[in-house]
């Protein structure tokens, strides 16, 4: 079915740009924010995504197109039924969008962040209707992971719940419900065995491809866990890893001293052209 409604995305990262491209398909219109100078290169890079896509033909590529509009400011979070926030992963730069946004949106928007790891409960206290904050955690990449952690804080209601799970439904994911825990569920699972996979190539028990190899034949995983840690972002992996130790307080979660050496010398990943593997970007 095809649905109207405006939705207005901030942050248009690898994880805003799939939002967009996903929303508007669904026949969303998509109000488009990130940084300036930014923007720009986010839309040239969806045009990429989209001519790559073989399941598309010049017209379909063009109606996804035009139902995403740039939005140069938070501002025009009053045309918005619903904010998706894909901002970078950092509590501080979160909290300052909620706030910015609290003076914009309408009596009916709810707002939503697509946080991996962040406390849902901190988040929505930076706003002035924590009632109207819902986790609305998409998995990478948006188009094919079928299913979306909705993750109520304290204080969401449960009207937002309900409506973001409708969004969620009706851009064609299955919708779980979890509570606001450090890495919700498919964080706390994924990372540690992400982390530990780290630890096996820093511990010298297996090479890289092994590692993945393994994990691949042995257990059916579509990627090893060193890719996939590429495909992530090794930056966004160690600060999960991060809130994992901190908030547990447990050593379980301590990040492997090789995630950070290469955090510290820009190998994170596909993005950065070098992690675990080499990338022709
Ligand atoms: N990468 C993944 O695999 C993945 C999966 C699920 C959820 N997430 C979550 O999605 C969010 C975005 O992740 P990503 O991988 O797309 O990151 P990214 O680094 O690719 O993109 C983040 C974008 O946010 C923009 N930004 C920063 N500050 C901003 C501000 N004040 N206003 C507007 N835009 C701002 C940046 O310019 C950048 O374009 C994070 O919360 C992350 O934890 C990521």
């Amino acid at each position: 079915m095809v649905q109207t409604g405006i939705i207005m995305i901030v942050g248009a990262g690898q994880m805003g740009k799939g939002l967009a491209q996903l929303a508007a398909r669904s026949g969303y219109t998509v109000l488009l924010n990130d940084l300036p100078g930014i923007l720009e290169k986010s839309f040239m890079e969806i045009e990429m995504e989209l001519v790559s896509r073989k399941d598309l033909d010049a017209e379909g590529r063009q109606q996804i197109l035009e139902k995403i509009k740039p939005a140069a400011s938070l501002q025009e979070a009053v045309h918005s039924d619903y904010i998706i926030e894909a901002a970078t992963e950092n509590v501080t730069i979160k909290k300052q969008i909620f706030t910015t946004l609290s003076n914009y949106i309408t009596q009916h928007t709810i707002l939503a962040t697509n946080t991996s790891s962040l406390s849902i409960t901190d988040i929505a206290s930076a706003s002035d209707c924590p009632e109207k904050v819902v986790g609305m955690h998409f998995m990478n990449p948006v188009s094919s992971m079928m299913v979306v952690e909705i993750i109520r804080g304290l204080k969401t209601s449960d009207h937002a719940c309900k409506v973001i799970k409708e969004l969620a439904e009706n851009l064609g994911k299955e919708a779980i419900e979890v509570n606001d825990y450090p890495g919700f569920v498919s964080n706390r699972l994924l990372m540690p065995m992400i982390n530990e996979a780290i630890i096996c190539v820093f511990d010298g028990v297996a090479d890289v491809e092994s590692v993945d190899r393994i994990m691949q034949l042995g257990l059916r995983h579509p990627l090893g866990p060193l890719r996939l840690a590429d495909m992530i972002g090794l930056d966004a992996c160690l600060s999960i890893m991060e809130i994992l130790h901190r908030e547990f307080d447990h050593p379980k979660y301590r990040p492997c001293p090789l995630l950070r050496n290469m955090v510290k010398a820009g190998k994170l990943g596909r993005k950065s052209g070098e992690g675990f593997y080499l990338y022709d970007n």
